[in-house]
C-alpha cells in the first residue's frame, strides 16, 4: 500500500456468494482482494468504485471454449474472443486443443500460451490434447502448462482423433499420477460413424439427420464406460457439454460412489430443443453434441440445482458465417459462441426462477474453479484471492443480436432472446477491463493460470 491506500474498493452494492447475498465492499491491493466486509470497514482507496443497485460476483471461469488460434483466425483470435468473455463477464477461459496445429505436444503448449499472452484480454489456460500417439507428451505437457487434458471419445475430426481404449486407459494412469483432470467429450466414436454413413447413404441433409446420428445412446455408453475408467484408474474427469437426460442418473451414481467426476452443461442444452430450430437458425443450430428434442432441458436444470452437474460452460465454438449456412447438415459446422452471452442467459433464469444467484456463482465461478485446482485463488471473493470481480445490474435488459457480439464468428442460435440481468463491469486481477460492453484495458492483461495438484479419485 502506498500512504496507507489500496489500489480500489468497490462498494455500495451487494456480494454474492454461493452460501448467499449480503450488503457489502471488496478492496484492492496488487491485483487481490485484500479486504471484503462492511462498506464503513474498508481502508481508504485510490479509487472507489459505486456498485448501488448491483451485485458484485467473482468473475466467471468457462472451462470449455475454442478460441481457434493457432489455424483458424478467420473463425475468431485470441483477441476477439477474450474481448467477448471481458464484457460477458468472464475472467478465465480454457481453449480447447482442436487448433492447427493442435495442442498435442509440449511445444505446441507453449507456442499457445505465447500466442495467448500477448492477445488476451482474461486470464487462460491450454487443454492438451490425448491420442493414440503421444502418451510420452502428457506429462511435459502438464510441465510445460496445460491446465487440463481433453479426450474426444467422440471425434470425426482428423486433427483430434479418437484414442483406441488401452490408449485411453494409460493416458488416465498417467494423469492420475499427475493430479490433472481429464475433460471428456462422452460420445462413442463408432456408434457416430456408422450412423452418420447410414443417414448419408440414405440421402439424408437435415438437421434431424445430424440429432439421429447421435443418438442418446452414444452419449450415455461413453459416459458409463469414462466413469469406470476413472473409477478403474484413480483419475479425475470431467463430461464436457452434458446434454442428455438419460446419462444424468449414471453421473450421479459414479459421485454416490465416489468417483472424482465433474460435470458441465452449456446454455443451448438449457435454453434450446430441437422444436426452436426455425428461430435459432434452421441447420445452423448444428452442434456436437447436438440439442435434442424436448424434454432433456428439464433434467439438465435440476441436476445444476442439485449438483449433479457441476458447473455451467459454453462449448464457445465459432465459425465464420458463411461455415454456418450450408445446404447439407453434414456440411455445416458445428458450434457456435457462447462466452460472451452466457452469464445475460443464466441471470435471465434468476429471474425466471431456474436457480439463484447464489446457485449462479457456484456454477460459474466456485465449481470449475474447484474442480480444476485454481480455487481459491480464482471463482472467490476471499481475501487473498485474484481480484477478478464482476459488476452485474439484475434489472439491466437486452436483445442478443450476433450482430452485437466481439466473436468473429458471430451466429448465435440465441438471435433475438430478451435477457435480464447483465454484467456492466469487468475486473481482471484488479484492472477494469469491460465497461458497459466496451473494451477499456489494453491487450495481453491475460496471464496463464496454474492448477494445483488434484488429489486422485
Ligand atoms: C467444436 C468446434 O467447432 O471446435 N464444435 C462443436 O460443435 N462443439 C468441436 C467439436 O466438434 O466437438
Ligand atoms: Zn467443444
Amino acid at each position: 500500500m502506498t500512504g496507507g491506500l489500496v489500489d480500489l474498493v468497490l462498494a455500495g452494492g451487494t456480494l454474492v456468494t454461493p452460501e448467499g447475498l449480503k450488503p457489502g465492499a471488496v478492496a484492492v491491493q496488487d491485483g487481490r482482494i485484500v479486504a471484503i466486509g462492511n462498506d464503513a470497514a474498508m481502508p481508504p482507496a485510490r479509487e472507489v468504485v459505486d456498485t448501488a443497485g448491483c451485485h458484485v460476483i467473482p468473475g466467471a471461469i468457462d472451462v470449455h471454449v475454442h478460441f481457434r488460434e493457432p489455424g483458424f483466425s478467420y473463425k475468431e483470435t485470441w483477441a476477439s474472443a477474450t474481448q467477448a468473455a471481458a464484457i460477458g463477464g468472464v475472467t478465465t477461459v480454457f481453449d480447447m486443443p482442436n487448433t492447427n496445429p493442435p495442442t498435442a505436444d509440449a511445444s505446441a503448449v507453449r507456442a499457445k500460451l505465447a500466442l495467448a499472452s500477448a492477445q488476451a484480454f482474461v486470464d487462460f489456460g491450454v487443454y492438451g490434447y490425448i491420442g493414440d500417439n503421444n502418451l510420452d507428451q502428457l506429462a511435459p505437457m502438464a510441465e510445460a502448462g496445460s491446465v487440463a487434458f481433453k479426450l474426444y471419445l467422440g471425434s470425426d475430426n482428423p486433427l483430434v482423433p479418437c484414442p483406441n481404449d488401452g490408449a485411453v486407459l494409460d493416458a488416465l494412469a498417467i494423469l492420475a499420477e499427475l493430479g490433472i483432470r481429464c475433460t471428456v467429450h462422452a460420445e462413442n466414436t463408432p456408434i457416430l460413424a456408422w450412423r452418420g454413413a447410414k443417414l448419408k447413404a440414405a440421402g439424408r441433409h437435415d438437421l434431424a439427420a445430424h440429432l439421429e446420428q447421435h443418438a442418446d445412446i452414444a452419449t450415455v455408453e461413453a459416459v458409463s464406460r469414462i466413469a469406470l475408467f476413472s473409477e478403474w484408474t484413480g483419475c479425475p474427469i470431467h463430461i464436457a457439454h452434458e446434454n442428455c437426460r438419460h446419462s444424468l442418473p449414471l453421473i450421479a451414481a459414479a459421485k454416490m460412489r465416489g468417483v472424482n467426476i465433474t460435470a458441465e452443461t452449456c446454455p443451448h442444452y438449457l435454453y434450446l430443443s430441437m422444436e426452436d430450430a426455425p428461430r435459432a437458425g434452421g441447420s445452423a443450430l448444428r452442434v456436437k453434441p447436438p440439442v435434442r428434442e424436448a424434454g432433456h432441458a428439464g433434467p439438465l436444470w435440476d441436476a445444476l440445482a442439485s449438483g449433479v452437474i457441476d458447473m455451467i460452460s459454453t462449448d464457445h465454438a465459432p465459425h465464420a458465417p458463411a461455415e454456418k449456412k450450408r445446404a447439407s447438415i453434414w456440411d455445416v459446422a458445428p458450434g457456435f459462441p457462447g462466452v460472451e452471452t452466457s452469464m445475460r442467459l443464466m441471470l435471465t433464469a434468476v429471474h425466471d426462477g431456474r436457480i439463484t444467484l447464489p446457485d449462479y456463482v457456484r456454477i460459474a465461478c466456485e465449481a470449475p474453479a474447484r474442480a480444476f485446482g485454481l480455487f481459491p485463488q480464482k471463482g472467490s471473493l476471499q481475501p487473498g484471492a485474484d481480484a477478478d470481480l464482476v459488476v452485474i445490474d439484475m434489472n439491466r435488459e437486452g436483445v442478443i443480436r450476433g450482430g452485437d457480439l466481439h466473436s468473429l464468428g458471430n451466429v448465435t442460435p440465441f438471435e433475438g432472446f430478451r435477457t435480464r440481468g447483465l454484467p456492466v463491469m469487468t475486473f481482471l486481477r484488479g484492472t477494469l477491463v469491460a465497461k458497459d460492453g466496451q473494451i477499456v484495458a489494453p491487450p495481453g492483461l491475460g496471464r496463464p493460470v496454474r492448477p494445483r495438484r488434484l488429489r486422485a479419485g
